[in-house]
């Protein structure tokens, strides 16, 4: 089939080069003139691990292009996606449209023959109404199905997800764009992928109740990892136990520092937005919402907390600054967050992010950015792993307490344990599973972080 994808981003590309390699000829269009100009020499905009690869063979092959221009691709299509971005509106919270209306107005004049515009973007119940409108409105006589194909993928690992979905949701009760949908993800479906036809709202509504629903579960785990460290538990193990349970299932209950990137927050602001236009306030999510916010910036007190409470003149190195890893994705980082409050408490930050640190220079000041993780640790107070890439999990103990000026580890992601950390003599502090670490005086020397670290490792023991 003859594909157009119009947005170039995250999803679009991904979308776009796994549909050519399923054998259809896609063009991805965006109207960034350096990214389509990149492409074209072969760069890839993004991180994504495989990407660079996937788009090599399929550009090579001929079935995958990049324009600026959308006369011609959307003449020429059979299935035109609409993949631009939707971010929060400025002030509000409700998702901003205005990428979507306006590629809806570009295609709504193009359009020949039967064609199927989709919108994949996440776009609040009743936007394909709207865009059906648009699209109406200009061209009375076009034979257009507007169907709603939410995407499910996961930064840093899109391509597999894209490959292997959980399932595949299209929002149409007309048969001709069922089919045209069918033919478009036939790979998918001979590998049994679940098609999910429904009608176009319901679709719509389906990807904002998944997204919501996971954030639900994160902020959960969160909020017992807060208890388990008032009561002496460890919140790993509580999502161990509770995980085991089949009704509840064991992903998304990892505690950490809330979550971030560039669908979660938004979209649970513009789903809560969508249900108090409808006078159907969702006070679970409200809750989600409020507390995640609060809880990015409060990780900074679990760094000033072992230095009873002031971070002046301390150097805090943060390890990780991606809102998760294999990604260069920094939209709504816990780590933005996280920073700016070290940086008010007086702290002097040093980072390194194997593959974030390019944008989170656009997005932060007063930073020190490191070669790699022993760098960023030397001379520091304090290291604080925010993001947990794969090169953090094995550091070497030894080497980074030598670097170190005061052996003080904040682990967000409780990628170590507690009891090693503290053999090496480490203060440490996870999330949810150690006891509150022991506040240290300022003047605290070494010998006595070291003292410190074993009494904690006994309280832990406990
Ligand atoms: N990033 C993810 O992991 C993910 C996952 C699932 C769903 N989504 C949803 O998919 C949508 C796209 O997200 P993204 O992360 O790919 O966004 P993005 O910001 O990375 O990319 C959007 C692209 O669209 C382009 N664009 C905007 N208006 C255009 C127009 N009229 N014509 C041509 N190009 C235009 C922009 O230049 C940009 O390159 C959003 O609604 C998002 O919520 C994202």
């Amino acid at each position: 089939m003859r594909v157009t994808m119009i947005g170039t981003g995250y999803v679009g590309l991904i979308s776009g080069a796994c549909f050519a390699e399923f054998g259809h000829d896609v063009i991805c269009v965006d109207r960034d003139f350096a990214k389509i100009a990149g492409l074209r020499r072969g760069e890839v905009p993004i991180y994504e691990p495989g990407l660079h690869d996937l788009l090599r063979a399929n550009v090579g092959q001929g079935r995958l292009s990049f324009a600026t221009a959308i006369e011609e691709p959307v003449r020429a299509s059979d299935v035109i996606f609409i993949a631009v971005g939707t971010p929060s509106r400025r002030g509000d919270g409700h998702a901003d449209l205005s990428h979507v209306f306006d590629a809806a107005r570009e295609i709504a004049p193009l359009v020949e023959g039967f064609t199927v515009v989709v919108t994949k973007s996440t776009v609040p119940v009743g936007t394909g109404d709207e865009v059906e409108r648009i699209i109406r409105e200009a061209r009375p006589d076009a034979d257009v199905v507007v169907v709603s194909n939410p995407e499910f993928l996961r930064e840093g690992a899109a391509i597999h997800d894209f490959k292997h979905p959980d399932r595949i949701v299209i929002g149409t009760n007309d048969e001709r764009a069922k089919n045209a949908m069918t033919e478009i993800y036939r790979p998918l479906n001979l590998n049994q992928a679940p098609m999910l036809f429904t009608s176009r709202r319901t679709a719509e509504l389906i990807k904002y109740a998944a997204n919501a629903f996971l954030a639900t579960k994160i902020s959960f785990i969160n909020e017992i990892a807060d208890l388990c460290e008032k009561v002496g538990a460890d919140v790993q193990e509580v999502a161990h136990g509770i995980g085991l349970d089949n009704r509840i299932g064991p992903k998304f209950l990892h505690a950490g520092p809330g979550f971030g990137g560039s669908c979660f927050p938004k979209d649970l602001r513009a789903l809560i937005k969508t249900a108090q236009d409808h006078d159907v306030p969702l006070r679970i999510l409200e809750a989600v919402a409020a507390t995640n916010d609060t809880r990015k910036r409060a990780m900074a007190r679990k760094v000033s907390a072992v230095f009873n409470g002031t971070l002046r003149g301390k150097t805090v190195a943060v390890l990780g600054l991606t809102f998760k890893p294999n990604t260069d994705d920094m939209r709504e980082a816990p780590s933005l967050a996280l920073i700016t409050a070290l940086q008010d408490m007086g702290a002097q930050v040093r980072a390194f992010d194997p593959a974030g640190m390019g944008r989170a220079q656009d997005v932060l000041s007063d930073v020190i950015y490191c070669d790699n993780a022993y760098d960023c640790a030397e001379s520091a107070d304090a290291l604080v792993i925010a993001t947990e890439w794969e090169q953090f999990r094995a550091l070497d103990l030894q080497r980074l307490r030598d670097l170190m000026d005061c052996p003080v580890v904040v682990d967000l992601r409780n990628i170590y344990r507690p009891e090693e950390m503290h053999r090496y003599g480490f203060t440490y502090t996870g999330v949810g599973r150690s006891l509150a670490a022991p506040a240290i005086a300022n003047t605290a020397s070494f010998d006595g972080l070291a003292s410190l670290a074993k009494s904690a490792e006994k309280a832990s023991s406990l």
